[in-house]
């Protein structure tokens, strides 16, 4: 909190109010504030199916008063056991995708909803990743179809959108950076790596063409990775956003509206993704000393020069800010950065926008104990570690005291056991043991 007295304390409030409770709209779809909820994967779908634990952390979020919700990860495609516990989207499952959908609605009939989709394959296009097959035209067709059969089941499920993952370390992402060493039309010129996503686009667009159905994308603009996102070619890692940003304006132009600026690789650079502080040269007038905050900045104003005012941007890297995070959102938006302030790990702890806009929030301390866990090192449901269940939970596999805890939460790391390494399933395996000693009261 910045304001040194009363008074200005009260005109610090009301000029956050204003700025984040302003309603904003796309054609068709209008949202009450202009706070987002980011994607998180927080594993806690059984065999890709909600839990109740995942539907009471939706409920949670269309109380906040956000005004738009992008739900985690939603995968898409041939089931993968490297993710049992990922939430999964498929015609089997839309019935739950519709009551998730219909949770958020009944608490908060104005909050948007779009999910973010991704698609796992055994091999990825972009070497040197992984030790791989290029993938054939065949699995390219089928990569597209699966994404355009997943915005139709949102569709029908009363989603308002679907968020296309080009960012992290996702399937998508590894066509359309450098390094992409496809020698056919999905490689080789921008116009070529960038063709699988123009046409998902464009397929959904010729399946859906309701425009209240909206179609976003989440970009990582920079990876700091040789040939990565946002570098000069296929050998460097200096920065350079001139393809990023081509990116975004051949998307908008093929029907894209919203665009959730991120950065960082989560295999290569994970860090990047959920920054743990702020630059020591960061200030209300110096936003931009923050990457997360350029790039949305350079993509907004990018945007509106190339024609493109009305597309939507939205920002991330927020709980970064801790104690600050008001007035850092109301001066990126005041600033014209981005027209969305999208919050993530804040969100695992408290996104209530009351809360947030009277300065009574417990802020995230930002430490990215959860990201580390979503990343796979444990394979149990991701929340915070600094509150109960999952402080509990995370203490009883690391060999504390066995406790209560809902039966949900050792149904999904039961389930969890197929996918994981030698190391974590003996971890898992022996707290399961002790649990289950416990309920037999030995
Ligand atoms: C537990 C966890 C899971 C995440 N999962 C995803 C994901 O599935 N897709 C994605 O694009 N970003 C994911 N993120 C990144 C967040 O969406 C967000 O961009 C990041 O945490 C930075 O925002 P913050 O500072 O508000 O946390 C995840 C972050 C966390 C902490
Ligand atoms: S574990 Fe909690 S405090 Fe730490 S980064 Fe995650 S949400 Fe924030």
């Amino acid at each position: 909190m910045l304001a040194t007295n009363l008074e200005d304390e009260f005109l610090q409030k009301k000029l956050w109010r204003a700025i984040i409770e302003t309603p904003t709209a796309l054609k068709g779809f209008s949202l009450p504030s202009r706070l987002c909820i980011q994607p998180m994967n927080c594993y806690d779908s059984l065999n890709g199916i909600p839990s109740k634990i995942t539907y009471e952390r939706y409920r949670r979020f269309a109380q906040s008063g956000a005004g738009l919700i992008i739900v985690e990860q939603t995968l898409v495609g041939p089931t993968d056991e490297r993710k049992p516990n990922n939430l999964r989207l498929t015609q089997k499952n839309s019935a739950a995708i519709k009551k998730l959908v219909d949770i958020v609605r009944n608490e908060n009939s104005s909050c948007k909803l779009i999910f973010h989709v991704n698609m796992l394959m055994p091999c990825l296009n972009g070497k040197p990743y992984e030790n791989i097959h290029l993938l054939t035209k065949g699995d390219i067709s089928n990569i597209i179809c699966h994404f355009i059969e997943a915005a139709n089941v949102l569709y029908q499920s009363g989603a308002d959108g679907i968020e296309i993952k080009l960012c992290h370390h996702a399937l998508l992402m590894s066509f359309i950076e450098p390094l992409n060493e496809r020698n056919d039309e999905y490689g080789g010129s921008l116009d070529n790596r960038l063709r699988i996503v123009e046409k998902i686009i464009i397929g959904i667009r010729q399946r859906i063409s309701d425009e209240k159905f909206k179609i976003g994308i989440r970009l990582s603009m920079y990876n700091h990775i040789k040939g990565g996102m946002g570098t000069i070619s296929s050998d460097s890692d200096v920065e350079d956003l001139t393809e990023p940003l081509l990116i975004l304006e051949k998307c908008a132009k093929a029907g894209v509206e919203l665009f959730n600026i991120s950065m960082g690789n989560s295999v290569f650079t994970p860090k990047m993704i959920t920054p743990a502080k702020l630059p020591d040269t960061f200030s209300l007038s110096n936003l931009e000393s923050f990457d997360m905050f350029r790039y949305a900045g350079i993509a907004k104003k990018y945007l509106i020069k190339q024609g493109y005012p009305h597309v939507m941007i939205i920002g991330s890297g927020f709980s970064t800010c801790k104690e600050m995070l008001p007035d850092i959102m109301a001066a990126n938006l005041l600033k014209g950065n981005m027209d969305l302030v999208g919050i993530g790990r804040q969100a695992l702890i408290d996104c209530d926008i009351q809360h947030i806009l009277s300065g009574n929030f417990i802020p995230c301390k930002g430490d990215t104990a959860c990201a580390y866990i979503s990343i796979d090192r444990y394979q149990i449901p991701v929340g915070c570690i600094h509150k109960k269940p999952y402080s509990t939970l995370l203490k009883m596999i690391q060999g504390g005291p066995v406790e209560e805890i809902d039966e949900t939460y050792i149904l999904l790391i039961k389930n969890s056991l197929k996918s994981t390494s030698q190391k974590t399933k003996k971890r898992l395996s022996d707290f399961i043991g002790r649990y289950n000693l416990y309920k037999e009261g030995i």
